[in-house]
């Protein structure tokens, strides 16, 4: 019978889907990411493991599981935690969950920190509960126009292009577009326009990041990145924590060289700041909005990744091509 090992508890559907096809699941019984070393020992011997973003699957863990491992299925649509290449060098397959929920998820919560950041929702909550209200005043809390802003999105995949619909068709804001190459698709759905990765930062008004973290990614945002921005932009990551250079991000906040940004990642994850020691925190900025990589956190997200998971580990056990290789 084939053994796979869950190394955290997922949504049941694709539980029921795994057992319903004859698979022994195994599971880590805590309700924590598991230690690497005890994840090295559960391996042994599974023909599959799903894997979360907080899991590391390097050539180490590849090998601790012995020549029996046939897939990774990561819960995930990012993959930055496995190593491609060394489970490609064994014949593993690996597998991601960009289920079109997911891309729909984290352009709402994108386009959420982006409104919120706008409108100051989190300063003005924290206000109005610290019971600070004491009468309307025409300099109280004031914010930015989203209407007529430009929105730079850094990456045209589907979840770029799902923000970058809300804003333009929903909110009446102009799109630019950097990526690798044009995209006629996303031209054509929302009238984005391609422009090179210096202008998007240079034009931009709210700037959000979706690329997937590579060598070539990361710190893509950085101090001469943050130079050229305009001083009332926002940033938004909801993409991974070391796209951005956490040190550059908080010189940049701290002169005021940008109006603030929203982050539901961060560099060091899960820690929010890579430094303890350094008294510039990013939790100490009233314009910085932290959310804890819960973008795609819907229960239709979380149930539809859950699924498709479960359907690679079947395709794939049975013999067949995985559905969502990476
Ligand atoms: C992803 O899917 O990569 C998200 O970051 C977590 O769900």
């Amino acid at each position: 019978m084939a053994r796979v090992f869950v190394t955290r508890s997922i949504p049941n559907r694709g539980l029921d889907l795994l057992a319903k096809a004859g698979i022994t699941i195994e599971m880590y019984e805590k309700d924590e990411a598991i230690p690497q070393k005890e994840l090295g020992k559960r391996l042994l011997g599974c023909d599959a493991v799903v894997s979360l973003l907080s899991d590391t699957l390097d050539a180490e863990m590849m090998d601790a599981a012995g020549p029996n491992l046939k897939l990774i299925a990561n819960y995930a649509v990012g993959y930055d935690n496995v190593d491609v290449e060394a489970a490609k060098k064994r014949g593993i397959v690996v597998t991601n969950t960009p289920v079109p929920e997911a891309s729909e998820a984290v352009a709402d919560h994108a386009f959420a920190l982006l409104i919120a950041l706008a409108h100051r929702i989190v300063e003005s909550d924290a206000y109005a509960r610290a019971e600070k209200y004491k009468g309307w005043s025409p300099d109280l809390l004031v914010g930015a126009d989203v209407h007529g802003k430009t929105l730079g999105v850094i990456g045209a995949g589907r979840i770029g292009l799902a923000l970058a619909t809300r804003a333009v068709k929903g909110f009446g804001m102009r799109c630019l577009y950097s990526d690798r190459q044009k995209n006629p698709t996303f031209e054509e759905v929302c009238g984005g326009l391609f422009t090179p990765f210096s202008n998007v930062l240079k034009e931009s008004d709210f700037i959000s990041l979706h690329v997937p973290l590579l060598p070539t990614t990361r710190h893509l945002i950085s101090t001469a990145e943050f130079a050229l921005m305009k001083k009332s932009a926002f940033l938004i990551n909801t993409a991974r924590g070391p796209i951005v250079d956490e040190k550059a991000l908080l010189r940049a906040l701290k002169t005021g060289r940008i109006a603030g940004a929203g982050l539901d990642v961060f560099e060091c994850e899960p820690a929010i700041d890579c430094d303890l020691t350094d008294t510039l925190e990013l939790k100490s900025f009233p314009n910085v909005i932290l959310t804890p990589h819960t973008a795609s956190a819907t229960v239709e997200t979380r149930d539809a990744m859950s699924r498709l998971v479960a359907e690679n580990i079947i395709a794939v056990l049975g013999g067949k091509p995985a559905i969502s290789p990476v």
